[in-house]
């Protein structure tokens, strides 16, 4: 995709799931990128490997690329900022951010615990507002740049049992179109993917054939989507292909938003 070659990328929640797939994409794409955990330190090495086995694959001399992994709970603001010192040091400066973390705990919706309610936003939301903050701090002072959020389908429909989960999304979407229109004039674009049902771990199920194929009768394509599905738009959204695309979320679902309201409440 145009554009990405030789872009410095931070990509959070990039030790697994889709964030390892944007990762390992932006690599083969020839950007270099710094890989944000939380906790799987070994993950996090993991995906530096599979990058570099991406970049070889897509020709790029080994080594000419730079990478890191950063330890960063982005639910914390000091512990946000140091991460953006830390890329922006190690880089020489920064043109891309991914919000990828995120995570999601299911329970009645009168029901869960507060501190698990807290979490959801605090991560999902506040915490890519805290990137994005870091971030547009950034290229407004070297002239621009880019953010994709990692969304998802309930940032429109609902989900029963997830309402901490929705809210978040809802608000990753109500960010997006605002910081669109509050930095349109300054070179910086802000979009969202928004994915369906995925093959990754936060969703367990995936290795449950049964609990799969039910969830899968009720997505249109009937089939799951993969990490590697939405990397590819994510990487489409921050490159020069996606020039004149600000605000917008796209998504990634296999028809799942299209299905009709009369089918079983959406809960997988
Ligand atoms: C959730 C997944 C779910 C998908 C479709 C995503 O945002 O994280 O658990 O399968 O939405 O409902």
């Amino acid at each position: 995709m145009r554009g990405l070659k030789g872009k410095n990328v931070l990509v959070t929640g990039a030790s697994s799931g889709i964030g390892k797939a944007i990762a390992v994409r932006f690599a083969a794409e020839g950007a270099h990128v710094a890989v944000n955990y939380h906790k799987g330190e070994e993950e996090a090495a993991n995906t530096i490997a599979e990058m570099h086995t991406a970049s070889a694959a897509a020709g790029i001399a080994p080594g000419s690329l730079k990478d890191m992994t950063i330890q960063a709970n982005v639910a914390k603001a000091e512990e946000v900022s140091a991460m953006f010192e830390q890329a922006i040091a190690t880089f020489g400066g920064l043109d891309i951010l991914v919000n990828n973390a995120g995570m999601q705990i299911q329970g009645a919706s009168h029901e869960i615990p507060l501190d698990q309610f807290d979490q959801m936003i605090d991560i999902n939301m506040k915490g890519a507002y805290l990137c994005a903050r870091q971030a547009i701090t950034h290229f407004l002072a070297h002239g621009g740049g880019v953010i994709v959020n990692d969304s998802s389908v309930h940032e429109l429909i609902p989900r029963p049992q997830y309402v901490g989960y929705t809210m978040s999304k809802g608000g990753l979407r109500a960010m997006t179109r605002t910081l669109a229109l509050e930095y349109a004039r300054d070179n910086i674009r802000i979009n969202s993917f928004a994915p369906g049902a995925t093959l990754t771990p936060i969703n367990p199920w995936k290795d449950d054939p049964q609990r799969k194929a039910d969830i899968e009768s009720h997505i249109p394509m009937g089939r799951s989507g993969t990490p590697e599905e939405m990397a590819a738009v994510a990487a489409f959204l921050a490159s020069d292909d996606a020039a004149y695309i600000t605000g917008q979320t796209l998504f990634i679902d296999g028809g799942l938003t299209l299905f009709p309201s009369f089918r079983t409440p959406w809960t997988g």
